[in-house]
Parts: structure tokens; sequence; C-alpha cells
């Protein structure tokens, strides 16, 4: 396989670092939410370290797709209880955990790990519910939240630790070599980013809608530029077309109760 990791690359850089962590002999990758645009990047990259097998959670629709990004086991998180799942397949746990969910699932995470394995913390969505702030949500995972303290780490041989691309905005060497590397590996072919939607400004709200519906599979796109004028006359067009397909499905429903209710009948009547 050429388009793996298998050595640490002479000077490596802080992100040859990170996936070095992987370089364990068949390592187990945890990658929560992963038909979000962080989870796609991350399988990808995962991929790209020799026989890595990656668990990822999701609601079943989008399963088909996120197993054509690289996930080996798919696990509804909806229907099932992942750590259950994950434990039929790998008993002893896994290497390395993403986890962008906070409040109990980071304690579930850590549960997780295998002996020298990682916890690594970026985002606290279980607060999120819906598009309107659920302070019972945000009170329940502060509640829930993970703690541990030092000498359990020792003694438990596990690292935790957390990401945010937000608060290193200072680090522009760090983040330049980091942004050459993940150019590298998109001009060999070995990740591509998924976009899902693109949307101008003017419809942010249709955007934020479309993720806080988690309608999306991988990135949301915001583009800077207005919408073309031609674009804005097409629109209404569109969306008359929606419409008469939503009242050609009602009317075929409909049809389809009355031919029901005549089969019902005629049964009855034979009997
Ligand atoms: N620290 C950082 O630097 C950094 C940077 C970017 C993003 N983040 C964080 O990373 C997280 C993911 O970002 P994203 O852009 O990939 O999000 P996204 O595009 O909105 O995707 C999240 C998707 O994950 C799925 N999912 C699976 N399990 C879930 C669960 N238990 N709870 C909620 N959703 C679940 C949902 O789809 P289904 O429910 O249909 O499966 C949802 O559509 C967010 O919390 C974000 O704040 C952190």
């Amino acid at each position: 396989m050429d388009n793996v990791y298998t050595s640490v690359p002479p000077n490596p850089s802080p992100f040859d670092l990170q996936l070095s962590l992987l370089w364990v002999s068949s390592p187990c990758v945890t990658v929560k939410v992963s038909p979000g645009g962080v989870g796609i990047a991350a399988t990808q990259l995962c991929k790209t370290v020799k026989d890595v097998t990656v668990f990822g959670t999701a609601s079943a629709s989008k399963h088909e797709v996120i197993s054509q990004g690289g996930v080996t086991h798919t696990i509804d998180y909806r229907t099932r209880d992942y750590m259950d799942e994950i434990r039929k397949i790998s008993p002893k746990g896994v290497d390395i955990v993403l986890d962008p969910l906070g409040g109990s699932d980071t304690n579930k995470a850590f549960n997780l790990l295998k002996p020298m394995g990682k916890l690594i913390t970026y985002g606290a969505a279980n607060v999120l519910t819906g598009p309107k702030k659920n302070l019972f949500a945000v009170a329940k995972s502060w509640y829930n939240h993970f703690s541990v303290n030092v000498q359990s780490l020792m003694n438990s041989n596990k690292a935790v630790c957390g990401f945010h691309l937000g608060y290193l905005d200072s680090e522009f060497e760090l983040i330049a070599q980091v942004a050459n590397k993940v150019l590298e590996l998109y001009n060999q072919g070995k990740i591509k980013p998924r976009v899902d939607t693109t949307w101008h400004f003017e419809q942010v709200g249709d955007a934020m809608r479309r993720m806080q519906e988690r309608n999306n599979i991988g990135k949301v796109i915001l583009l800077p530029e207005p919408k073309k004028e031609e674009e804005k006359k097409e629109e209404p067009k569109k969306e008359e077309e929606k419409k008469d397909k939503k009242e050609d499905k009602k009317e075929d429903k409909k049809e389809d109760k009355k031919e029901d209710k005549k089969k019902e009948e005629s049964k009855k009547e034979e009997n």
C-alpha cells in the first residue's frame, strides 16, 4: 500500500507526530459524529495509516456514505449503545477516541481506551440539541462532565488531551506546517474534503438549519459572493417544482388508500 504511513518520516512535523500516535500494530480509532465535516476529515486522515480500524457513530441513513469514506464499523448511536457495540468487536477497547460530544460521552470515551490509549476531546456537541439554547442540556452536560486526576491517568496508562483550532490562531508556523502537510496529502489524492452543500451569505439561516437538523454529510460551505440574479430568478421555479412533486405524492397516497379500501371491502364481501 503506497497511500499509508508505515514509518515516521525524517524531521517529522507536529502533524506527523500526531499521526504517529497511530503507528501501533492494527490501531483502532473511534470517530464520534463521523458524518460531520470534521468526522469525515478525521476518518480520511486515519485511513492514511496502515491497517487502521475505524469505528464511526452516525444515524443509520448515513452509514453507507461513511463506510465508503473509510469507516470500518458503523454504529447507529440512536438505537444502540456504541460502547457495547465496540466492545463486541474489540473487547479490549480502542487506541484513540476522538470525542466532540462532551458530558457523559467523554467518560464513556475514557473507559473505552486500551492501556496506552489516548482520548482527544474537541467539542461539546451534547449541549446543542436544536436551534435554540437548551439550558437543561447545558446543565446535564456540565453535571456529567469528565474529570480525572493525574494519579489515575498514570495507573490506567491512559492519556487525555484537548484540541481547539480557534485557540491556535497565533501559532502561525505550526498552522502553516500542518496546512502544508494536509495540502500535500490532498495533492497526492490521499484525502478529499467532502462538501455537503454550498450557500451564499444571505442564505446563512438555511445553511445553519441544515446542520441543526443534522441533514448534512460533510462540510456546509458559505460563499462570500452574493447570489447571482439568474439564480434568484430560477429559485421560485424550483420551489414550484418541489410543491408540484409534493402534491403528486399526496395524490398518489390518496389513490393507494382508496385502492386498499376497495380491496378490503371486496375481501369482506367474499367471506
Ligand atoms: N475544537 C475544534 O477546533 C473544532 C473545530 C471544528 C469543529 N469542532 C466540533 O466538532 C464537532 C463536529 O463538527 P462538525 O462540523 O463535523 O459537525 P456537523 O457537520 O454538524 O456534523 C455533526 C454530525 O454528527 C452526527 N452525530 C453522530 N453522533 C452524534 C451525537 N451523539 N450527537 C450529535 N451528532 C451526532 C450528526 O448526524 P446524525 O445524527 O444524523 O448521525 C451530525 O449531523 C462539533 O461539536 C464542533 O463544535 C471542533
